[in-house]
């Protein structure tokens, strides 16, 4: 079985990703990096050299490779990828795939999210908590459409990763 994690920027896809693989023994796979691997750039330089339109359709092209080229792995998505190119369908429509929407309040994803903001081409050039979270806020809004379309939705708030890791095991067994 693939399970597939998704959810806005900051709200810890990588982390419990990466702590759920080592769990239960399945391989790690973390989209963004897979991108930067095979094109040999960071995310970031991939935005600022070829701009965001450019990124979605390696990211729609890496996403549809991983998936037919992976078993049994945890996927952690990017931010957006549920949201363009038809991308949340081949997910969903992924043979022996389970998804999870990692749900993280507006006020905890602004927290996360301000200090590392420069490591995030959307973000960056955003210098405020307010217009930080006036940001968030409106492309919440947008994307939940896409993230509330999960098999599960797991609330990440207060709770490590643990707790968060044992609340996905225990939804899937
Ligand atoms: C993005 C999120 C990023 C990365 C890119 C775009 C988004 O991934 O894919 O900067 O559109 O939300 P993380 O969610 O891992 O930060």
């Amino acid at each position: 079985m693939n399970i597939v994690l998704m959810g806005y920027m900051g709200s810890g896809k990588s982390l419990v990703g990466n702590h759920l693989a080592q769990k239960l023994k399945y391989v790690y796979l973390d989209l963004d990096h897979y991108i930067e691997i095979q094109e040999n750039k960071s995310i970031k330089d991939i935005f600022r050299e070829h701009g965001e339109i450019y990124f979605r359709k390696k990211e729609s092209l890496y996403l549809k490779e991983v998936l037919d080229k992976y078993e049994d792995t945890i996927l952690s998505l990017g931010g957006g990828t549920p949201c363009f190119s038809g991308n949340l369908e081949l997910i969903k429509d992924h043979e022996n795939s389970k998804n999870i929407y990692l749900h993280t309040s507006l006020n905890e994803l602004t927290n996360r999210l301000f200090a590392e903001r420069n490591k995030r081409p959307l973000i960056a050039h955003l210098d405020t908590t307010d217009d930080l979270k006036d940001f968030v806020r409106k492309h919440l809004f947008e994307r939940s459409f896409y993230y509330n379309q999960a098999d599960y939705k797991v609330s990440t708030d207060q709770k490590d990763t643990n707790q968060i890791s044992e609340e996905i095991i225990s939804l899937l067994s």
